[in-house]
């Protein structure tokens, strides 16, 4: 019989911050706890329970289920345009803030086994040499001390460094037999330890101690008031106009005491605001609010694992809509739909190792659909395996001729996402006018265009492409924000557009 998990689903949650859904995720909760009741020589589930209640007891233990219990993939040069943004945006103005020598801290909030550190040692070295680490310091924390003991090691395996651009990996690592080590003049640089972000310590937490906290695919695992109180503790820690990024598929929202919302490099990050309101502990409900949207973009992908076949407009669309399948396009069996279910699912939480495997347990037949297919590239393209996304763009073309024409227009715009990666601005720019030609209703390829046209100079296309984003974006697919929006919300989309169109003398249409 299956025991009642509730009394330390609730623990977990409190001490670890992980939701209830979170704790399911990644391993067989009742599996885990028994063998660790089983390890710790408790006679039952209960008595493990009440043996957490023991400081000395949890301390360790914690750790422990840490190991076991959250999502720790990671690589190097992942969402690199943040870094960028922290390095030429935030840098810069953060020394001009503390003038007077003190050093500049950026922190990696659930920083895993390191990777996150080391990109950003590697980029702040390569910009401001010789200044690290005593003019600026950089800090990973964990909860999990294997990860952290993995972290200062140093060492990794070839699917880690997959984002690597060819000349960053000449120059800072080396082959280490199976692995590649990190090259040790960029290793020492940086600082690990051990730490629960649910954990106060006013000495680590003290107010102005960072200047740039990462805390990127960690918050989404959280429950909101956990979330809520770890983002106070940001709030209090970071200096006045300091930054927060958090992975692009999470989002604050905009209007928040402690944040405001900022964008440059195509991504958006947050700044404390000048004077935040901080949370006092009582206020939690209110704190909860600022990470509402976080939940969202769960919820989104949820509500996109429900209606994964397009769902009928109720009312006119305000643009035209995207041609329907032909008559003849098979309807996908109940298991197809289920494992995309699941495959939309993992994808919106960043699980693109699980939501692959999701996708290769389909039978042949589904495995090889339009739809399939595009999920593997979308997949594919985060995790920065280009040629391999865009073979699978071409087999989703190729799968579609007789299908649905806003999976073609998805493809097209996934190839163009994958040159633009490559630096291949103008084999982008084609794709991303065959998307928008093949299904009008897309906004996503006209917010590209226009992005890639600033980027270019080209004041009229920008103004152009920013405009028709802006009024299509909304009446968008909820399908196509989870999948391509970056887990922001229309509403921040559009307002990109709108500041974009602004600051260069247009109006949004
Ligand atoms: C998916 S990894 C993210 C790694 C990295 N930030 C990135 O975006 O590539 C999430 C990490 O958060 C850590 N984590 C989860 N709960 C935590 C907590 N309460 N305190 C500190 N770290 C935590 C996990 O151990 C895991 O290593």
């Amino acid at each position: 019989m299956k025991h009642d998990l509730g009394p330390l689903e609730e623990l977990l949650e409190q001490r670890l911050g992980l939701s209830r859904g979170s704790l399911h995720l990644g391993a067989d909760l009742e599996a885990v706890l028994r063998e660790r009741m089983r390890a710790r020589g408790c006679s039952d589930l209960g008595d493990y329970r009440r043996a957490l209640d023991r400081p000395e007891f949890a301390r360790e233990e914690l750790h422990v289920l840490a190991g076991q219990l959250t999502v720790g993939e990671t690589y190097f040069f992942r969402e690199w345009q943040q870094i960028e943004a922290c390095v030429e945006i935030a840098l810069p103005e953060r020394f001009a803030a503390r003038p007077d020598g003190e050093p500049i801290t950026v922190l990696s909030a659930g920083c895993a086994s390191g990777e996150e550190v080391y990109t950003l040692a590697i980029a702040l070295h390569t910009a401001y040499p010789g200044l690290l680490p005593h003019r600026i310091k950089v800090v990973g924390v964990d909860v999990n001390p294997g990860a952290i003991q993995k972290a200062q090691r140093a060492r990794y395996s070839e699917w880690a460094l997959r984002a690597v651009p060819d000349d960053m990996r000449k120059r800072f690592f080396v082959r280490a037999g199976e692995e590649v080590a990190l090259r040790k003049e960029i290793a020492r640089l940086v600082a690990f330890e051990v730490r629960n972000l649910l954990d106060d310590d006013p000495a680590f937490w003290r107010p102005g101690a960072f200047d740039a906290i990462f805390c990127r695919n960690v918050l989404m695992y959280f429950a909101p008031q956990k979330m809520a109180e770890v983002l106070g503790r940001f709030a209090g820690a970071l200096a006045p106009r300091g930054f927060l990024f958090l992975a692009s598929s999470e989002s604050l929202r905009a209007a928040n005491a402690a944040f405001e919302a900022a964008h440059s490099h195509g991504i958006f990050y947050y700044r404390r605001s000048a004077a935040p309101r901080h949370p006092a502990p009582g206020d939690a409900p209110r704190a909860s609010r600022w990470v509402a949207s976080i939940h969202e973009a769960s919820a989104r992908v949820a509500e996109v694992a429900r209606r994964v076949s397009p769902p009928p407009r109720r009312a006119a669309p305000a643009v035209p809509p995207a041609p329907r399948s032909s008559p003849s396009t098979r309807p996908p069996a109940a298991a197809e739909l289920a494992a995309i279910d699941r495959a939309l699912t993992l994808i919106g939480g960043e699980r693109f190792t699980d939501a692959m495997a999701a996708l290769a347990a389909l039978p042949q037949r589904a495995a090889s659909s339009a739809r399939v297919e595009l999920l593997r590239a979308v997949i594919l393209c985060q995790q920065g395996d280009l040629a391999p996304a865009e073979r699978a763009c071409q087999r989703a073309l190729d799968a579609g001729d007789a299908g649905d024409a806003s999976d073609s227009g998805a493809a097209h715009y996934v190839l163009g996402l994958c040159q633009e990666q490559a630096g291949d601005a103008a084999g982008a720019a084609q794709h991303y006018r065959a998307a928008a030609s093949r299904d009008p209703g897309f906004a996503m390829p006209h917010l590209r265009l226009g992005l890639l046209a600033k980027r270019a100079g080209d004041l009229a296309t920008t103004r152009d492409e920013l405009g028709r984003a802006a009024a299509l974006l909304a009446s968008e697919r909820q399908e196509r924000l989870v999948l391509f929006g970056g887990g922001f919300p229309r509403s921040t989309l559009i307002g990109l557009c709108q500041a974009e169109l602004e600051a260069r003398g247009g109006r949004a249409g």
